[in-house]
């Protein structure tokens, strides 16, 4: 029997004005990973948080700070994330020429290095640097908004990515965001995946709901 998927709320769904509360909510609900959007309103058509966040959220909770970085260029910004506590820095292959180069500095940062994939782009994309990878995570929306609904034809690259995580002689975490809820996290999970993101289903209900939420959502 395969692990309980790990769960990683992504504070895109919190309530902002209360960040540091939601981050210690989460964390004592059950939370696995802590999934922290960084988006910069060019790569992605929206706005979040930038290091000065993350920086100041780090003492809310011990558990791992998984940053998403929807952000290009991203070179000139991942040494503020590792300085600000991320534990894993997750870029988009699409986001620039260089993806090598930036796992490389992420891995020598002493951070996890994780490549995120769009709807759009292929598991092949993520094949020359897997012995950089130690997280890939699958966008089942296109990435800019939380409360979208999940595209089914991601199930798929779930699978051939968790066919080529096999053949690998170390762990790399298989992730999934967008739209993950109690009906999509069983297709996500039954696909491959091993770490699920959801902030709508994470922070619907309020605070009294999150452990419950999570552990709907964790399938165990
Ligand atoms: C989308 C973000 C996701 C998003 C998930 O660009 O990367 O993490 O907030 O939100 P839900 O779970 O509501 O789809
Ligand atoms: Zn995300």
């Amino acid at each position: 029997m395969a692990e309980p998927a790990l769960i990683a709320p992504s504070i895109l769904s919190a309530d902002f004005a209360r960040l540091g509360e939601e981050v210690r909510a989460i964390d004592a609900a059950g939370a696995d990973y802590i999934h922290i959007d960084v988006m910069d309103g060019h790569f992605v058509p929206n706005l979040t948080i930038g290091p000065g966040v993350v920086k100041a959220l780090r003492p809310h909770s011990a558990k791992t700070f998984d940053v998403h970085l929807m952000i290009a260029p991203v070179d000139p910004f991942v040494d503020a994330f590792a300085e600000a506590g991320a534990d894993i820095v997750t870029v988009h292959a699409e986001a620039g020429p260089h993806l090598h180069r930036t796992l490389q500095r992420i891995g020598d940062l002493g951070c996890k290095a994780g490549v995120s994939l769009n709807p759009g782009t292929p598991a092949a994309a993520v094949e020359p640097v897997l012995d950089l990878v130690d997280l890939i995570l699958v966008m089942s929306v296109n990435p800019g908004f939380g409360g979208q609904s999940f595209i089914a034809s991601q199930l798929d690259k779930l699978r051939t990515l968790r066919t080529m995580i096999a053949a690998q002689d170390r762990p790399i975490d298989l992730e999934v965001d967008g739209g993950i809820n109690a009906e999509t996290a069983p297709l996500a999970i039954a696909a491959g995946a091993n770490v699920l993101v959801a902030g709508t289903a994470v922070f619907q209900g309020g605070p009294d709901r999150y452990a419950a939420n999570i552990r709907r959502l964790r399938g165990s």
